[in-house]
């Protein structure tokens, strides 16, 4: 018999509201409410929000009813996120999934790692940041690829999406840089945060490999939009970046390189809008190459006849990879962070089948 879980969902943006959809279906889950930031949200029935039936679940932006719900797990998607509301989650006893960091934070940011670590140990419950890439894509596949390998001279992680739709100003903008200017991006002040956010997939890898890095590298280049082009989030200027690529390296202390590469753009695959093109095999999805005695490439492409359609499923990916890690990470022991090396395969939940009665 599976056990049930009960599971706040806080916060309902895109990848948000993904994991809201997942959590209702999963008949091993059960919503027990909901956080939301918007005046428009408050008060309306969680099941409104994704298009579904009722569920009797009405959205809140009070933090602290949030807080005091009985619950088992909160999935946790805000933009931005705030590590000391991440410790009073934990510190409420209640396990908390995320798709925000901090997947592996042990070496990039030691400091909000103890936080952590701290607030599930006094909650009594663990902590595990998921997603797609960071948080999936990322590391988990190709840890699992390298167990088919022997001697491995680079592991690359290329991520190839048409941003057009993903309608996040603050991951798009904020994050991303996509539609700022070469100066704008250059003074992000969040320049620092980015380059951790891939350099944990990158640590993660290594300490999988029973390794560690002891060097890393980043460049980051882009293309100029060569005219406005309309997109989800905003209009991207001409002379703004179009094209985001940002190429972040680790070198083991054996020699594995480690490549973190991401090609985040705002055309179609002509890039008849952007000043120049690179070669981009995909509009959305990743490939993951590893090298060696034995060479890999495996392509991980999303199967819809839009484009629109392949950004939504990407974006979807995150949010229900939350969801289906619910019961791993609520039954994992002793409290504390838990990265995909400390949990148990991670899969969906359709329903069971008696084979012998
Ligand atoms: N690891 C991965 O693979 C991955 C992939 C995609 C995104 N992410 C992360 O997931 C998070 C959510 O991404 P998203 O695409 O869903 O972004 P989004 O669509 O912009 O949603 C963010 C949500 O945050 C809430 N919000 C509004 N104002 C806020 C504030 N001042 N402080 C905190 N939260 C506020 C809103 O919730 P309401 O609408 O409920 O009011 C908003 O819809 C981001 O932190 C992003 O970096 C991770």
């Amino acid at each position: 018999m599976n056990n049930r879980y009960k599971v706040i969902q806080w916060a309902t943006g895109i990848t948000g509201q993904a994991s809201l959809r997942a959590v209702i279906r999963n008949p091993n889950l059960e919503l027990v409410a909901v956080k939301v930031y918007s005046s428009e949200k408050d008060g309306k029935d969680a099941g409104q929000i994704v298009g579904l039936d009722s569920t009797e679940i009405t959205c809140t932006v009070d933090p602290t009813k949030i807080l005091s719900t009985d619950a088992d797990c909160v999935i946790y998607s805000p933009m931005p996120w705030d590590v000391e509301e991440i410790c009073a989650i934990l510190m409420s006893g209640k396990h908390v999934i995320t798709p925000c960091p901090y997947w592996f934070p042990f070496v990039q940011d030691s400091e909000s790692a103890l936080l952590i670590q701290k607030a599930c140990q006094e909650g009594g419950v663990n902590f595990h940041a998921s997603g797609i890439n960071p948080g999936g894509i990322a590391e988990k596949l190709p840890l699992t690829l390298s167990g088919l390998c022997n001697r491995i001279d680079r592991i690359t992680m290329t991520e190839y999406g048409d941003c057009r739709d993903y309608g996040s100003e603050g991951v798009i903008r904020d994050l991303m840089n996509l539609g700022r200017t070469p100066e704008e991006a250059d003074n992000n002040p969040v320049k620092d945060l980015l380059t951790n956010f891939w350099n944990e997939p990158i640590d993660m890898i290594a300490e999988g490999l029973k390794s560690e890095i002891i060097k890393y590298s980043a460049e980051h280049n882009y293309i100029l939009a060569s005219e406005d082009i309309e997109t989800a989030s905003g209009m991207i200027r001409k002379g703004t970046i179009g094209l985001n690529n940002y190429r972040h390296v680790g070198l083991t202390k054996e020699g594995t390189e480690i490549i973190q590469e991401q090609i985040w753009f705002m055309d179609d695959l002509s890039q008849n809008r952007l000043d120049k093109k690179m070669d981009i095999p995909q509009d959305s999805g990743w490939r993951i190459r590893l090298e060696g005695d034995v060479n890999l490439v495996v392509d991980v492409k999303l199967d819809a006849p839009t484009q629109p359609e392949r950004t939504a499923m990407g974006i979807s990916l995150t949010g229900f990879h939350c969801a289906n890690s619910v019961s791993v990470v609520c039954e994992a022991t002793p409290p504390g962070i838990k990265t995909f090396l400390d949990l148990p395969m991670v899969t969906s939940a359709q329903g069971r089948h008696t084979i012998f009665s």
